[in-house]
């Protein structure tokens, strides 16, 4: 069976940084789940399906065309032959994106999609159901957690760098919002599986959550 370490947790926690570092190092496939639910946002915007239509967002989520490239680092996506890796990173793609993510018909339309990642060498899954429900029996199952503030300031930080133009209160307020519905969802609802390694990282360096995900990859 091919090897799966699943790594969840709210936004802004890390998850991406963790995983890509892990995906880099061990040489495994990356999964970046959130992304998938970024496009049917974006998908249903392009076809005019409004995100609480629950059948067409399925129906949108179930004829998905997208494909994904990792080069350097950063993840290159495209749907319907136009490049989106932009378009899918701004804070209302997130919103979107948790709008479309509480629709169970759309989370049962890319679990396929999902488990089809899990690929030799090896799979490094990030979201926020990989170690619940779609990979229940990854090998290492690790929860990210951190305080709402902590979160938003990295978060700050990291649209800033990508050139986005947003106030921390704006971020605050927007991971706020889409952490009630991430938590509240009846859907695959955002919580460690039981399994899972939980790590506070509110106190700690981006190195040291570095070195304990290491450590816990090497057991
Ligand atoms: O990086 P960030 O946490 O801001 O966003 P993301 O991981 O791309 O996820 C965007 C949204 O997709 C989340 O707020 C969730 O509502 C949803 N999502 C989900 O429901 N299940 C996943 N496995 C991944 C994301």
């Amino acid at each position: 069976i091919v090897p799966i370490i699943a790594i969840d947790g709210p936004s802004g926690v890390g998850k991406g940084t963790a995983c890509g570092h892990l995906s880099t190092r061990l040489g495994f496939r990356l999964l970046d789940s959130g992304s998938l639910y970024r496009l049917v946002g974006l998908a249903c915007e392009w076809d005019g399906v409004s995100l609480d239509d629950e059948v067409g967002c399925t129906a949108v989520a179930a004829a998905l065309d997208a494909s994904f490239e990792h080069a350097q680092g950063r993840l290159r996506v495209w749907m319907n032959a136009r490049e989106v890796s932009a378009a899918i990173r701004t804070e209302k793609a997130g919103q979107d994106a948790s709008k479309v993510a509480v629709i169970p018909g759309v989370r049962d339309a890319l679990l396929d999609w999902q488990r089809h990642a899990a690929k030799w060498p090896g799979l490094v899954a990030d979201g926020r159901d990989m170690g619940t429900v779609v990979f229940p029996d990854a090998g290492l199952k690790i929860f990210l957690d951190a305080s709402t503030e902590e979160r938003a300031r990295r978060r700050h930080q990291q649209l800033l760098d990508g050139g986005q133009s947003v106030t921390l209160s704006a971020v605050l307020d927007e991971m706020r919002e889409r952490d009630v519905r991430d938590r509240t969802r009846e859907a695959a609802p955002l919580e460690a599986a039981q399994d899972a390694k939980v790590l506070d990282t509110s106190g700690l360096t981006l190195d040291a959550m570095l070195a304990k995900v290491d450590d816990w990859a090497d057991q």
